[in-house]
């Protein structure tokens, strides 16, 4: 094909626009997809990120919840989205184990995102049903080996972070409960706050303000130490579980091809958010806290994210849980 001077006045203008695009971005409302139900861990620390990154952008970011598959629907739906920076992905550890759990997923894990930056490690702790009858871990665990399938354990699907913290849970009893999926633990705290589900790992994001009413009871937290939040609360780790820890990460991720000078715009909104005393104190209200400066960026996650799929691959293989 001869490149004649219309190709070449067609590439300028159009890498013209590019750069003028990116410069100017954002022009228009913004959305962020949360791949589970509204009201859960993962939507509130989504609703708070949005809030600070849109003030930084002076642009809105409205929060779109697309639960399902334990986080994949939504997933793909962000993978398949315009790389223009005007849709992203709030996703936590299962954008890590999604790839071993679901043998026909319809993205990449790695390559069908640009990461913008990690946000924030989030706890999970053991609850139950406020008259579940066991007043520590060790009744509970003997009650759920005596009961086995007629106790039920709610989580938010394949590969939702209640799911996983669920199948290592089982792995580590070796005992097999009745699970009931939900959309997301939003949804399944109602059900154990009325009574209808008996317990659940879930995020102290989604947990600590029930726990701390009274409304559900807690039996371990899944964490190193001792929560500064709950210090009266056993980790699983001292209460019987050795080794038991789960880290519930969260992520912002764009569709693959977005501009480079769009994902810097977007990670700089997300550092500058961290730091916002709002989302720093209601983060510290939910037993959590944002990520250094040097984690939320581009390439921290994107080593982060590579790192978590190599790890969890084998301990999801050894449980031998997938979805075809
Ligand atoms: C999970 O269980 O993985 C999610 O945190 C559920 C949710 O955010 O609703």
């Amino acid at each position: 094909m001869k490149f004649t001077f219309l190709h070449s006045a067609v590439l300028l203008a159009s890498l013209g626009s590019a750069v003028a695009q990116a410069q100017d971005f954002p022009t228009k409302t913004i959305t962020m997809v949360v791949p589970f139900a509204a009201g859960g861990p993962t939507d509130t620390v989504a609703r708070l990120v949005a809030q600070s990154m849109g003030i930084k952008l002076k642009q809105t970011i409205i929060v779109e919840n697309v639960g399902g598959a334990g986080g994949t629907i939504g997933a793909a739906r962000v993978a398949k989205a315009a790389p223009d920076g005007y849709t992203l992905l709030l996703h936590h550890i299962g954008q890590a184990t999604a790839p071993a759990l679901y043998r026909k997923l319809s993205y990449n894990a790695n390559d069908s995102f640009e990461p913008i930056g990690l946000v924030t490690d989030v706890p999970m702790t053991l609850v139950a049903r406020k008259d579940f009858p066991a007043k520590d871990f060790k009744e509970l665990l003997a009650y759920v080996k005596a009961n086995k399938s007629k106790v039920t354990y709610a989580n938010a699907g394949l590969g939702s972070a209640s799911h996983l913290c669920g199948m290592l849970f089982m792995t580590a009893i070796d005992t097999d409960l009745t699970t009931v999926p939900y959309k997301g633990t939003g949804p399944a705290m109602n059900d154990l706050l009325g009574g209808q589900v008996d317990f659940m790992c879930d995020q102290t994001t989604n947990t600590t303000s029930q726990i701390k009413s009274g409304k559900i009871k807690v039996y371990g937290v899944t964490t190193k130490a001792r929560l500064a939040s709950m210090p009266d609360v056993p980790t699983l780790n001292e209460a019987g579980l050795p080794g038991f820890e789960i880290n519930v990460w969260h992520g912002v991720y764009a569709p693959r091809g977005t501009p480079k000078a769009i994902v810097d715009t977007l990670a700089g909104a997300l550092q500058v958010a961290l730091k916002d005393p709002m989302v720093k104190q209601r983060f510290a209200d939910l037993g959590t806290e944002p990520v250094a400066e040097s984690r939320a960026r581009p390439e921290a996650l994107r080593t982060y994210l590579k790192t978590e799929i190599e790890r969890w691959a084998p301990i999801i293989s050894k449980a031998g849980v997938y979805a075809e």
